[in-house]
Parts: structure tokens; sequence; C-alpha cells
């Protein structure tokens, strides 16, 4: 095996920052760019190197930036094209790169070029989108069902045409058979790399290569090539991170993405590990209980297939996912205790981390208790659908407080103030009412505290190189409770043996990981007998002189 130059994507750790939700400078109960600037200190002191903006373009909002109508606008409520800059500037100025949310599957229906689209079916850019006629007898093209609910497909009645959108109705998708869409794309991308930003978190990437006609949506059969040319056309070149949404990835197309030799892009989010933690046929919005041994095997199936070639994300939570605390471990008794846990598990892992704001302060899902507190329009669509299809609203309610979107969307904890700190009028999403007690400013100073936590795991992963480069192996998969596995480099190896219970654990131990392991995370050695008990949650970490 040929070691390949460590790329500085490798080594990093990653914030994303949802704007909308992070903090406030003016007062209009919306984050803006301004409260970011605000921020960059606490960001730098927690040690991360890049972050991830989600969108800040202009748009109207429907999926909170995620349908943009002008991609080289900044919206308003986030601020101007100057407040960019200086935070591009200011964030350089701490070794921080600022990684932009490039979202080309679709624009908003507000978008100029799907303005001009619509206007007539000779119109220059009918061909930016995908357009078709209704079936014969009126109805939609093909029963391709978009993932917001409902058909994929609206009419236009004065064009006559339907046209198709993987999203809501006002996000249609760009045609990207289309050379010109995908040149004014790559023209775009130059414009922002230009302004000195660290690369690009790419939204559903996956399904850029539709083609409808076939049934076709994720990973159509032109999808690498697009991501090839894209590579050519804007990052080749350039020494910038790109990370690829795709909910259809698997191990073996991953390695398509982000195999060293592709020139496609850095690495992929995948969802396998999330996804098998949903209901069979109502997906997310019908709870399971949490199968570790499942969730260990995803892990482990991508840990090893990607351990020569391609590269992994690591991920507990995003924008689009409920709190990791919430859903993996326990947000009452055991708060603390179990997100320090995830903490340790994720980023011991091989592969770049990612931090969802408030989950280095253990935020948690929110106890919404009526449709009317919630904003996201997955949610109030789902809403709407499981209504009409007889189901009763306080099952959906439980669904969308497990699972929903807007668990993740609620204001950043700042500290006790009123609104969490976040912001001083009243702000777009009710704070979640548990931020009197969890809050940064309760965390800020005290060394036991989760934050403390995140910063020291985040420092190591700077000091030692087995964290980036070590193999992984994992031990006792079969069990239930337990979650074990190595790293190893030359003739050192990790150890992380994690409880995901609130029970104490006694754990057969394998022969080859008894023995002294000295201190990584906390200060006392651990010497493994036959046999160990893990306290609720507890962590056992420790270095080692040995081959494993
Ligand atoms: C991605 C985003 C999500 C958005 C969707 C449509 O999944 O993460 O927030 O709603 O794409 O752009
Ligand atoms: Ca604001």
């Amino acid at each position: 095996m040929t070691t390949q130059p460590r790329q500085w994507w490798q080594s990093t750790t990653v914030y994303q920052i949802y704007p909308r939700s992070f903090a406030d400078s003016n007062g209009d109960g919306i984050g803006d760019i301004e409260g970011i600037i605000g921020k960059l200190d606490y960001l730098s002191d927690l040690g991360i190197g890049v972050i991830w903006l989600s969108p800040i373009c202009a748009s109207p909002m429907r999926d909170n930036g995620y349908d943009i109508s002008d991609y080289q606008a900044i919206a308003p409520i986030f601020g101007t094209l100057d407040d960019f800059d200086r935070l591009v500037t200011e964030a350089k100025a701490r070794n921080v790169g600022i990684l932009l949310d490039l979202v080309v599957n679709h624009t908003s229906d507000q978008h100029r070029w799907f303005l001009e689209s619509r206007a007539s079916r000779t119109s220059r850019y009918r061909d930016y989108y995908v357009w078709r006629d209704p079936a014969p007898d009126g109805g939609v093209p093909n029963d391709i069902q978009s993932t917001f609910g409902g058909p994929a497909w609206t009419l236009d009645p004065g064009t006559g045409q339907y046209w198709f959108h993987q999203f809501a109705p006002e996000q249609p998708d760009l045609n990207w058979a289309n050379p010109q869409v995908r040149a004014e794309i790559y023209r775009m991308m130059n414009w922002w790399l230009e302004r000195g930003i660290a690369g690009f978190r790419m939204d559903v990437i996956n399904l850029i290569a539709k083609e409808p006609d076939r049934g076709i949506t994720a990973d159509g059969p032109k999808l690498h090539d697009y991501l090839r040319e894209l590579h050519r056309e804007t990052l080749a070149g350039r020494d910038v991170m790109t990370v690829g949404e795709s909910w259809s990835a698997t191990p073996e197309g991953a390695l398509l993405y982000s195999g060293r030799d592709r020139a496609e892009l850095s690495m992929v989010f995948q969802f396998e590990h999330v996804m098998q933690q949903w209901h069979e046929t109502w997906g997310k919005w019908q709870p399971k209980p949490f199968d570790l041994v499942a969730f260990k095997r995803v892990v482990t199936r991508w840990q090893t297939a990607l351990a020569d070639d391609g590269w992994n994300s690591l991920f507990w939570g995003n924008h689009d996912l409920p709190r990791a605390v919430s859903k993996y471990g326990d947000d009452t008794t055991y708060r603390v205790e179990s997100a320090k846990m995830l903490a340790t598990v994720l980023h011991l892992l091989r592969g770049t981390p990612y931090v969802y704001q408030g989950e280095e302060i253990g935020m948690t899902n929110v106890p919404f208790t009526a449709i009317s507190q919630y904003r996201d329009i997955e949610t109030l669509n789902m809403h709407r659908l499981h209504l009409e299809a007889g189901l009763p609203e306080s099952d959906f309610i439980v669904g969308a407080n497990a699972n929903g979107r807007d668990n993740s969307r609620t204001p950043m904890q700042w500290s006790a103030a009123s609104h969490a700190g976040f912001t001083s009028g009243t702000p777009w999403i009710e704070a979640n009412p548990n931020y009197s007690s969890i809050n940064v400013a309760a965390e800020l100073d005290d060394p036991n505290s989760i934050l403390a936590h995140y910063r020291r795991l985040i420092a190591l992963r700077k000091q030692l190189p087995i964290i980036i480069e070590g193999r992984y192996v994992s031990w006792l998969d079969e069990h239930p409770e337990v979650f074990a596995y190595t790293r190893t480099l030359g003739p050192q190896s990790l150890l992380v043996l994690a409880n995901f219970t609130a029970r104490e654990i006694t754990v057969d131990i394998p022969t080859s990981l008894r023995g002294e392991w000295r201190p990584l995370l906390d200060a006392k050695p651990n010497t493994l007998h036959d046999r160990a008990t893990l306290g609720p949650f507890e962590t056992i970490t420790g270095l080692a002189e040995r081959t494993l």
C-alpha cells in the first residue's frame, strides 16, 4: 500500500452553521452574518478549521435558503456581500475556512432563469429546467414523488406543461443535461472561489443527473461525468475541500466520488447509518428504537471500504436530522455523559468530523406540542399528508419530535438570557425552553463540560496522526450495548470502548485488547482484564504500543 500525502481537509474539524438560527446581531429574530462574525473567537477557541454555512444566498426562503433565487447575491436578512467578504477575511485571520452550500440540483421558482423558462415554450431558458407534456389523460407525466410529499410534477397552466421538482414545487430541478446550465454553474462557482472560500458542501449532488423519463432520480448514468467536468472547470488546481450530500451513497459509490484518482470530490455525506434507524414504510415519521448492532455494522462497512482510498465524513447530526444526544444518547439523566461518549466515538473514527451547531453543548430535541410551533416545510407538508391519510395528529407530533428537521433549527443556546441570548427580538422559531440550563455561558469555563470535551477531542486530532491515519478494526460486533474499535498506526494502537446505554454493563474483553492502555482523554491509565465494567454511557479510551 502506498501512503499518499495527507490533505489538509483530512486533519481538520468542520463546524456547521445554520445561519438563520446561530446568532442575530440586529434584533430582527433571524441569525445573520454579522452575528457569525461576532462568534468567530468562540469557534476558533473550539479548534475547528472550517465552517460550513448553510445557504446564505438570495432566496424566498420556502426551504430556508435551499431555494436560491440569485446565486451571486446574499439574502438581505443575512447581510451583504461586504459582510460576507469580511466574514471570509476574519475567519482566515483565525485559520478558519468558509465552506459554502452549493444548491444546484434546483433553484427557487423565483430565480430569473425559471421566471424566463416558464414565460414561454420557446424561451431560450426553457431548457434550463425539466418540462414535460401531460400524460394522455392530462395528468402528471409519471408517478415520481417529491421528497417533501406529493408528485414531483406541477402543471404550469400558462404553457400547458409540467415542471419537474424533486423537492417543493417552488424548487424546480435544473436540467443538467443542458451544457449551458452547467457552464452557468461553473462560472458562478469560480466567482465564489475567487472570493477566497475554502470549498463547497454540495446539496443533494446525487440527484443532479436525473433522467425522469426513465424513472431515474438518484445516481443517473451521467452523474460522475458531470462531477469530473465540474472538477475540471472549477476545482482543479485549487486547494479546496468538497463534500457532496448523497442519501443514496453506498461505500462502493463513495469510492467513485472520493477516490484519489477520480478528480471529483473530497468526500461525501452518506446516510446509511441514519436511514437504517427508520421505519420501513413511514420512514423517519415512525421512529424505531435505536439498534446499535445494525448501526455498528454500517459504520464498520464504511470505515473498511474506504480504508485505502476515498475518505469518510463523520457526523451525528445536521440541519435535517434530530439532535444527536436525543437520538443516540440520553437527553435527560445522562445528557452530559452520553453527549461526551457520542463525541468520543465519532471523533476518533477515520474521516473528517463535522460538528453541528449546539451539538458541542449537548443541545436536545424540542418538546413542541402543537403543529403551529413548527416552521419546516417538510414537516408541515408531511403533517398535512399524514392527516389526510387518517393518521392521528398526536402520532405525527411524536414522530416530528423524534426526527423532524426543526429539532436542530431552534436558536443556538448562548446564555440563560431571554431567547437563549440568540436575539434581542422575537426569534423566527421558539428557543428550546431548556436554554436556561443548557447554554454556552454555563459550559465555557467548566472543565467537565461537553464543550470542554469537544475542545479536547478537536485538539487531540491535531496532535495524534493515528486519529487521522490509523487503520480501523471493529471488536464485539454482535454486542448490543457496547461499541468497540481500535485504530492502529505502525507499532501503536488506540482503543475506544463505549457503553451506549444508561445501565452499567460488564463486557468480556477480547484477549488481544487486554493489558495496559495509557490515558488519552481522561487522566487515569486503564488496565483491561478479561472483563470490564462500564458505567452508564462510559467510554474507555487509551493508547498502547501494540499492533492490532
Ligand atoms: C438537502 C438539504 C435540505 C434541503 C434539500 C433540498 O437535503 O440538506 O435541507 O431541504 O436538500 O435542497
Ligand atoms: Ca438578524
